[in-house]
């Protein structure tokens, strides 16, 4: 029988029954990999379609902002799994679109605790079982607007920079363990859900940026952005899976931008 490249091998997708971290756990599933789903979610259509790549798949319901909750289920999973191999650290929220002096200080606060302290969360409890066993592969997804100030979002521009910052401490403090960590930023992926919301939100805002005509937003976008299109959630996980192989041994504290303009 083909080995196929993740055979053998264990993920761990946090987010895993939203778009993104669906669409890579499938992806995993196909290529041979063990997969365990975390999400606050329900996560049953996620499973049954990762379990049609004939992929072992568990889901795990945890909150990656409740820290004993994710080292309990990391800790499970360790053993579930027979170790940790790969973790795809991807859970996160948009937040509101609101201009920075009228941005909702309550929501400022949940943004940066999903989006950062959760991921944290989840970096260091897997972390610990990857240094046990001296080898990992870590990929955060952050964003282009970690990358470049998004308008309106103020919440999620300062959680994906510090995502990215995170990704580089955490690839300098875990090599010695023989563990990279990188991360992606995807720019404007659609269509659906978060397009949706992204241009129709930056046109409610009414900031010089943008129009408030979601079409024209719309065009906006995509003007600001090198390939004149909005990326597709199936062009993420070949990203993800090139950043978890072989092919990229030498590659850490690494972040590769998904087109993008934000
Ligand atoms: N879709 C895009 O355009 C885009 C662009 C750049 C970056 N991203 C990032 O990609 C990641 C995935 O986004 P997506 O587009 O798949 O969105 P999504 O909303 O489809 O998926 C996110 C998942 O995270 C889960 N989640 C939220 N809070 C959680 C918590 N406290 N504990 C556990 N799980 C939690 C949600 O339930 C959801 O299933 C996010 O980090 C997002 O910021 C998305």
């Amino acid at each position: 029988m083909e080995t196929k490249r993740f055979s053998g091998k264990s993920i761990v997708v946090t987010g895993g029954a939203g778009d993104i971290g669906l669409a890579t756990a499938v992806r995993f599933g196909n290529e041979g990999a063990d997969v365990a789903l975390i999400d606050v979610k329900d996560m049953a259509t996620a499973k049954a379609k990762v379990q049609q790549t004939g992929a072992t798949v568990r889901t795990y319901t945890c909150d990656v902002t409740e820290y004993a909750q994710v080292e309990r289920t990391v800790a499970t999973i360790a053993l579930d799994f027979g170790g940790i191999d790969m973790l795809f650290n991807n859970a996160g929220i948009q937040g509101q679109f609101k201009q920075l002096h009228t941005y909702p200080v309550d929501d400022f606060a949940q943004v940066i605790n999903i989006n950062l302290i959760g991921a944290f969360h989840v970096l260091r409890a897997v972390a610990i079982h990857m240094v046990a066993q001296k080898s990992g592969t870590i990929v955060n997804t952050a964003s282009m607007a970690g990358v470049d100030g998004p308008v309106n979002m103020v919440a999620y521009g300062a959680s994906k920079f510090a995502m990215i910052g995170m990704t580089q401490t955490a690839a300098k403090d875990l090599a010695p363990y023989g563990i990279r960590v990188n991360s992606i930023s995807p720019g404007f992926m659609g269509p659906g859900f978060m397009w949706d919301r992204q241009v129709d939100l930056q046109a409610a805002v009414g900031s010089q940026y943008y129009d408030t005509d979601r079409n024209v937003v719309a065009k906006q976008m995509i003007g600001a952005v090198p390939l004149r299109r909005y990326g597709s959630i199936e062009e993420i996980p070949g990203t993800v899976a090139y950043l978890m192989s072989g092919d990229s041994s030498y590659v850490t504290g690494v972040n590769i931008k998904l087109s993008g303009g934000i």
